[in-house]
């Protein structure tokens, strides 16, 4: 059941099975994707990119690794909670070694142009390129974070009427990531 899962997923999200981790939710999935980033491409650099509106699990991961001494820039949004493509065009540094943007925001529901930083990022090929895709499943938006520049989706079960404590990642075949 769990291959036939993993099949049956990848074929919605357009991607390939072996792309498709099991998790408990979007929590263990941000977590792993961010802190395992940060861990495999230390060596590369220690600059983060995320916003100011991403749900705790991006939030307080990115706040664990400014312990550990990476540096996180949090982009603002405007007045309808939108971040901006220039924003994340300003803020990229030859340090940086991560993107993470929600695709849609869990409390305004603001779609973010998560293609767009796609394109920007097509000129950055060494950035990690995650999106936080939990709130974005029955929305619409599957051409957007299907980009071919994003290399992490995070997913959580219970989000699409699947049990609690069930979630997916896609990881792009090939992306340094520690386990
Ligand atoms: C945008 C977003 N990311 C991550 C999570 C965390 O997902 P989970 O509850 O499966 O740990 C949530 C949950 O509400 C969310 O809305």
């Amino acid at each position: 059941m769990v291959e036939q899962s993993r099949a049956q997923i990848a074929q919605l999200i357009h991607a390939q099975p072996e792309e498709i981790y099991f998790t408990s939710g979007g929590t263990e999935g941000d977590n792993w994707i961010i802190k395992g980033t940060a861990m495999a491409k230390r060596q590369f650099g220690k600059h983060l990119i995320t916003t100011q509106i991403e749900h705790p699990a991006v939030r307080n991961s990115m706040a664990q690794l400014e312990k550990l001494g990476f540096d996180v820039t949090y982009l603002p949004v405007d007045s309808r909670g939108f971040v901006s493509v220039d924003d994340v065009r300003a803020a990229i540094r030859p340090d940086t070694i991560m993107v993470s943007v929600m695709a849609v925001n869990n409390e305004v529901g603001s779609i973010q142009p998560i293609d767009q930083i796609g394109d920007l990022l097509q000129d950055y090929p060494t950035i990690h390129y995650h999106v936080d895709a939990v709130q974005s499943v029955g929305k619409g938006v599957l051409a957007k974070i299907r980009h071919p520049r994003i290399d992490f989706l995070t997913f959580s079960g219970h989000k699409f009427h699947a049990p609690r404590g069930t979630g997916f990642i896609f990881a792009k075949a090939g992306r340094m990531i520690d386990h």
